[in-house]
């Protein structure tokens, strides 16, 4: 919210109409806020924890799609896509947000999870509270940069390290 000020004020009249100013959001409000489920999505695929998934290797001899895939080959699921997402490296919430406001179809939920039977059994767990961390954080602040002594803003570049949950 810091990098992309104008989604977070996209967002506050949009919760403030459904849910008011006395309250805080619950979870009976989340089909009415189709545009924090946006901002939850872009979140997902902007900076998923693990971008190359969690490796996976081939136990024998596998063909897929007529490739050939000897056994112990590692698989590394890519989760960032440019052709997919123009613009990707930029927070936009508004890929997932059809011309009449709704929500799409395209959840990347669907991938930044892992895939099939290995996938993460905890995404139904994950995708409702970091919801609903998002939802009570747009309520109830605003999100602003830090200022030096002189009042001018401290920039920052946000950055990966190293380690398995960077
Ligand atoms: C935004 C939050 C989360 C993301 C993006 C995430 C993502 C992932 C991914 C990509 C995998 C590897 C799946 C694969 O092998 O293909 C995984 C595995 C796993 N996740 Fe999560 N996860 C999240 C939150 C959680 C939470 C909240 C829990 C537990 C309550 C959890 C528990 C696990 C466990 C136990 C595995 C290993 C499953 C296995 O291979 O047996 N995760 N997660």
């Amino acid at each position: 919210m810091v990098l992309y000020p104008d989604v977070q004020k996209r967002t506050q009249p949009k919760i403030d109409s459904v849910v008011g100013k006395d309250q805080l959001p619950t979870f009976e409000d989340r089909a009415s806020l189709p545009y924090i489920d946006a901002v939850l999505r872009e979140t997902f695929r902007w900076q998923p924890i693990s971008c190359l998934g969690i490796p996976h290797a081939t136990s024998s001899d596998d063909t897929y799609v007529g490739y050939f895939i000897p056994k112990g080959s590692l698989f590394l699921g890519i989760t960032w896509n440019e052709k997919r997402y123009p613009n990707a490296s930029r927070f936009i919430p508004e890929r997932f947000i059809d011309v009449h406001g709704a929500l799409t179809n395209d959840d990347p939920a669907q991938y930044i999870f892992g895939f099939d039977r290995r996938g993460c059994p905890g995404w139904y767990t994950a995708d409702t509270f970091v919801w609903s961390a998002i939802v009570t954080m747009l309520a109830t602040l605003d999100i602003s940069s830090v200022k030096d002594d002189q009042g001018i803003v401290i920039s920052f570049t946000p950055t990966f390290i190293t380690g398995l949950v960077g």
